[in-house]
């Protein structure tokens, strides 16, 4: 659902709480993200997949560009409203009577905090897009929200952008790469090769290679079929036309240099491995294909909690020559965040 609206004129509308939607299971990792980046902020309120927070003074939607990872929207919070209606009226009455705006709609739907798709095809907003979210967490609890849309931020309706995995698929993971390329806005070139850690049984492969995308996938395990119909026996046998895929079959710490030949523009790495490990591989893989441009980690944790650690991820990210670092829970994620870092 899609509502034409009076755009704001300035920054100067505030709210003395803001909320987060997240995945069910991430509130705790959530509260913990928020005690060391925005200490003054009071828990409020929860409910599974929702949680707000009392700042200690009034905010504007300036406060909300410190990305959360375990919040898939931030919203300055125009409180609790008894029906739908009520929550777009208060958002259309925090708003300037001027030009169009955009409202989500998200509901907590089948054990999610989904986001309910709009009717109209899904473009993505521009840069500085104020957008209207209205939460319904119940017959008659609706929460309404305002956020600034900005590079880095799902474009979708509470962070969900509702893609379905098609059946052909061997795996989840087609679903989190096609995920993580629609928040981050991805974009792939006629130039770019993925190398990607533990790629069997292939869905992510599966998705590169629909995208045209060229893959040396390195794994000991076994790949599905429908991938192995790209295969190519050794890289250097890598054909002009694309996309292909080059099959590494041994552990991360075996591949060479020769295993991955000149061209790799992109790191990605799906193994279930501590991040610690992963990372020292990133680092090892970005020495041997200096040409890497850009890096997608599905990082597994034990324990979300461990998301407390991001600094040190960061970090050596950093001291790899990386500029732009985002951590992100997705939607299609359990114990899990996307960790994505640019040149
Ligand atoms: C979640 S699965 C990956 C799914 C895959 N990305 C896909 O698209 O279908 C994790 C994979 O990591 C692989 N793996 C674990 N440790 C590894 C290592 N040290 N080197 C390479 N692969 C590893 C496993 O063999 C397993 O196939």
């Amino acid at each position: 659902m899609t509502r034409t609206l009076p755009q704001p004129t300035t920054e100067s509308f505030t709210s003395g709480f803001v909320f987060a939607l997240t995945n069910p299971g991430s509130e705790k990792a959530l509260k913990l993200e928020v005690e060391a980046i925005h200490p003054s902020w009071r828990l409020s309120y929860q409910r599974r997949g929702f949680v707000s927070f009392k700042t200690a003074e009034p905010v504007s939607i300036a406060a909300l560009r410190v990305p959360l990872a375990c919040a898939r929207r931030l919203c300055l919070s125009l409180a609790k409203a008894p029906t739908r209606d009520e929550a777009v009226r208060r958002i259309e009455g925090s708003l300037a009577p001027h030009a169009a705006s955009l409202i989500h709609h998200a509901l907590f739907h089948q054990r999610k905090m989904q986001g309910v798709p709009d009717a109209a095809p899904a473009c993505r907003p521009e840069f500085g897009r104020i957008i209207g979210t209205v939460v319904e967490l119940g017959p008659a609890e609706f929460w309404a929200g305002l956020h600034r849309h900005a590079p880095f931020l799902s474009p979708d309706p509470a962070g969900d952008s509702g893609i379905v995995m098609p059946a052909e698929s061997p795996s989840r993971a087609w679903l989190k790469l096609e995920e993580a390329v629609r928040f981050f806005d991805l974009n792939f070139t006629a130039d770019d090769i993925v190398v990607e850690l533990g790629c069997a049984p292939g869905g992510v492969v599966l998705a590169l290679l629909q995208r045209g995308v060229p893959v040396i996938g390195v794994d000991p395990a076994k790949m599905a079929e429908i991938v192995l119909s790209s295969a190519i026996p050794e890289r250097r046998a890598a054909p002009i036309h694309r996309p292909w895929f080059y099959h590494c079959r041994k552990p991360a710490a075996l591949a060479s240099k020769r295993d991955l030949g000149q061209g790799v523009t992109w790191f990605m790495s799906d193994m279930n491995q501590s991040p610690q490990v992963v990372l020292k591989e990133c680092a090892r893989f970005c020495q041997m294909a200096p040409g890497i441009r850009g890096v997608l980690i599905t990082l597994k944790l034990t324990d979300l909690l461990q998301v407390a650690d991001q600094a040190q991820w960061f970090a050596s990210l950093v001291a790899m020559g990386f500029t732009t670092i985002r951590l992100q829970q997705l939607s299609v994620h359990h114990k899990e965040f996307a960790l994505l870092a640019l040149k």
